[in-house]
């Protein structure tokens, strides 16, 4: 069956639209088939060419319905829904679609103290540092932060994604021909953090509950991912999700 990933969060700014995105191209460059599910009623459809998955149109809930009900259809692909932010209700709906729940968060008691009230509204999320800082200074404050603020969450806190300059060339209507290492690094890296928690999410069918599972196995070597070969149905596939 198809996976379906939200990112979710009762914040704006958090990186939930960029990591969609990263996640997505990450499965692509992986040999993942999957889809990026716009639900922000605030932000227009961007264009596929050149990006390594789909992108499906779903900002109104019976868009969403047909865009979920077409990616369970579809066995091996996964669908990582967008979500808008500052939308509680929109967000129970979009979790209730999902396997997998990720809440982006920042390195800012903001950031910090409002995904510690989204993990306790949603048992079974994750919460994901996102912008991380690489200078080790910062890193170390960060951390200092995440002790002060989310101690007892820790066991549901993935690896940090960093902040990284080019992540915004996937948001641009148009992505160039081209996009630079450090980007598909960082995507792929995401990509297989997240594969790694799905997997041992279905293997041990397991919900976290807040302190009381063991930490999630971090960024590992990973599963292998499915081979890139093109089925010949993939092209029919991605169109039925993009219309859905
Ligand atoms: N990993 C990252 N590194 C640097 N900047 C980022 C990263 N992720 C997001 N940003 C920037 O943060 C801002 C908010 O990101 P966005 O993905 O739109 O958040 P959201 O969808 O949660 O509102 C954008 O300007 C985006 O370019
Ligand atoms: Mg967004």
């Amino acid at each position: 069956m198809s996976q379906i990933i939200c990112i979710i969060g009762n914040k704006g700014g958090t990186g939930k639209t960029t990591l969609s995105h990263m996640l997505c191209q990450g499965f692509g460059l992986l040999g993942q088939r999957s889809a990026c599910i716009l639900t922000d009623v605030e932000r227009e459809p961007l264009l596929p060419d050149g990006r390594r998955y789909v992108l499906a149109d779903a900002r109104n809930p019976d868009a969403m319905h047909k865009v979920i009900a077409k990616l369970r259809s579809m066995p091996s692909w996964v669908g990582v829904i967008d979500g808008g932010g500052n939308r509680s209700e929109m967000d129970k709906l979009i979790s209730s679609y999902a396997d997998l729940i990720l809440l982006p968060f920042r390195d800012s008691h903001e950031d910090m103290r409002t995904v510690r009230k989204d993990l306790a509204s949603f048992p079974q999320a994750y919460a994901l540092p996102a912008q991380w800082p690489s200078n080790a200074w910062q890193r170390d404050a960060a951390e200092r932060n995440i002790t002060q603020l989310l101690d007892p969450y820790r066991s549901r806190l993935l690896q940090p994604t960093a902040s990284l300059s080019a992540s915004k060339m996937l948001l641009q209507r148009q992505i160039p021909d081209s996009l630079p290492t450090p980007l598909g690094n960082a995507c792929r890296a995401l990509a297989r953090q997240v594969m790694a928690v799905l997997e041992q999410h279905q293997a041990a069918d397991l919900r976290p509950q807040a302190g009381t599972q063991p930490a999630v196995r971090l960024v590992s070597s990973g599963p292998t991912p499915e081979a890139a070969e093109a089925a010949p149905t993939e092209s029919q596939q991605a169109r039925q999700v993009a219309n859905a």
